[in-house]
């Protein structure tokens, strides 16, 4: 199809550049801030790793997330669409397959993970958090329930799929903008609950005092591979959002802010756990789904006004959890239906239905996989759960992957000064050009080709850690 016959009205525009930016923002902060942001905050040198992670946000994703709508909006089509299309129909097309891939396979467990902060959002609602639960129990009965992890993976698709299935204007612009205030406003009152709370202080400082000791190469490498997850990057999910935008929109201000947005909630959602960590006496060190699913509903039972202030704090926290998860899986999903809707000229509800449907059923050997199947639970010669067996090399590997082929494409096939003339269309005085062209041609490709390599050594370099039992490898898996 040519570019003139795929007009607006066939594929759909933003509205405006605010309901874009919203969107993007919607993608980029998900459970990767809200529960990885802060676990590896504390672990990485607090304050020292928060400058690293900016620095890394700043200089390596901010010009691969502009690079990436750039090829959107000149594509105007998907991933592999868009870069087909730029690339004259080149081999380069693999990066965005990959990302189509990518994020099919993130979203079946992603799904999974979301219906749990449904779960206990329920649960804090009516009360079910009390003194006398056994939130490590909860957790573990929880997974190893067939029913309850099905229909939970089940509602959050459903409510994806019926988001996606309606279109850019109608469906995802529509509940962006619903969603994106409530989170704002849920942020707000639950940073103010946790910073009024005796101990917040003592709190804040272990989360953010500087510890440059705690610093390795690791560390950097760590808050790389975090930025590039968190602000959505190598799964074509920004190239999907970017083709739907006008030409008349400025894409390095839109980036700017999407950047800050995202950086922003990361380090606020640690200024409301750990304050509630030392209020409630709890251990400051438990990461991923331990901290949020297990620890967080004993913080909740201590809160003032018991127990109504638990119920309301509660909810409200897996309200949040649940709304950046969700806001973040429609992206997810936009990637794979974008490519069946260009490419192969399907209806997009069609196209929706089959992706989403099939990320479903993709995603149910994850939901069974934490106790509810045991051959899953241990998949034998990996001696690890399939959920975890999965995230790692797709969360991990294939994105990164993706973020160095785009880097590479823009910077070296496609070309920076085709680049640089889209982008001024829009935003003609763009004075960092020569920064943005230097970082993706070199600072980006260096610094991903630096992270993979690291994975691959850790890879291959026995495991010391030493040996949990299978109730602590389900608590300590899926560490998003
Ligand atoms: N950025 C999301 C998070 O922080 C995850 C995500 C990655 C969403 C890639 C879409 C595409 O959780």
């Amino acid at each position: 199809m040519s570019t003139s016959t795929m007009t607006s009205a066939t594929r759909g525009t933003w509205g405006s550049r605010l309901a874009f930016i919203l969107a993007v923002a919607g993608s980029a902060i998900g459970l990767g801030n809200i529960w990885r942001f802060p676990i590896v905050t504390a672990e990485g040198g607090g304050g020292a790793f928060v400058l690293i992670y900016l620095l890394c946000a700043a200089f390596v994703g901010l010009p691969v997330m502009l690079a990436e709508m750039v090829v959107g909006r000149a594509g105007e089509r998907n991933p592999v669409g868009a870069i087909k299309h730029l690339g004259n129909g080149t081999k380069w097309r693999w990066v965005g397959g990959l990302g189509v891939v990518t994020a099919f396979i993130v979203l079946s467990f992603y799904s999974v993970i979301a219906g749990w902060t449904i779960h206990y959002m329920f649960s804090a609602g009516v009360g079910k958090f009390t003194e006398t639960l056994d939130t490590d129990a909860y957790f573990i009965e929880m997974v190893a329930d067939p029913g309850k992890e099905m229909l939970y993976h089940g509602i959050f698709m459903i409510a994806v799929i019926l988001t996606v299935a309606a279109g850019i204007r109608n469906g995802i612009e529509r509940t962006i903008k619903v969603t994106m205030p409530i989170l704002g406003v849920v942020l707000l009152v639950l940073l103010i609950r946790s910073l009024t709370l005796p101990g917040a202080f003592e709190g804040l400082a272990y989360y953010l005092t500087p510890d440059f000791s705690k610093v390795t190469a690791n560390t950097v490498l760590q808050a790389l591979a975090q930025a590039f997850f968190s602000l959505s990057l190598g799964m074509g999910a920004i190239i999907t959002y970017g083709s739907y935008l006008q030409k008349d929109e400025s894409l390095p201000s839109s980036a700017g802010y999407v950047v800050m947005l995202d950086s922003a909630v990361a380090l606020l959602a640690g200024c409301i756990i750990f304050p509630a960590l030392v209020y409630a006496n709890l251990p400051l060190d438990e990461g991923g789904p331990g901290l949020m699913f297990q620890v967080l509903p004993q913080v909740l039972v201590q809160l003032p006004w018991a127990p109504w202030g638990g119920i309301l704090f509660g909810t409200i926290f897996f309200l949040l959890l649940a709304i950046a998860a969700f806001t973040s899986a429609i992206s997810l999903l936009e990637v794979p239906v974008s490519y069946l809707v260009d490419e192969k000229n399907w209806k997009r509800k069609k196209a929706t239905w089959f992706v989403g449907g099939g990320a479903f059923l993709i995603g149910i050997p994850s939901a069974l996989s934490l106790g509810a199947v045991g051959w899953l639970t241990e998949l034998s010669g990996f001696e690890m759960s399939l959920i975890d067996l999965l995230s790692g090399p797709f969360m991990d590997g294939a994105l990164v992957i993706g973020a160095l082929g785009l880097s590479l494409f823009v910077g070296w096939k496609w070309g920076l000064q085709r680049a640089l003339t889209e982008i001024r269309q829009g935003s003609p005085d763009f004075k960092l050009s020569a920064i943005w062209a230097f970082s993706i041609r070199y600072v980006a490709p260096i610094a991903i080709v630096s992270i993979l390599t690291f994975q691959l050594y850790s890879i291959f370099t026995p495991d010391s850690s030493p040996e949990e039992s299978p109730e602590e490898a389900v608590i300590e898996s899926t560490d998003l």
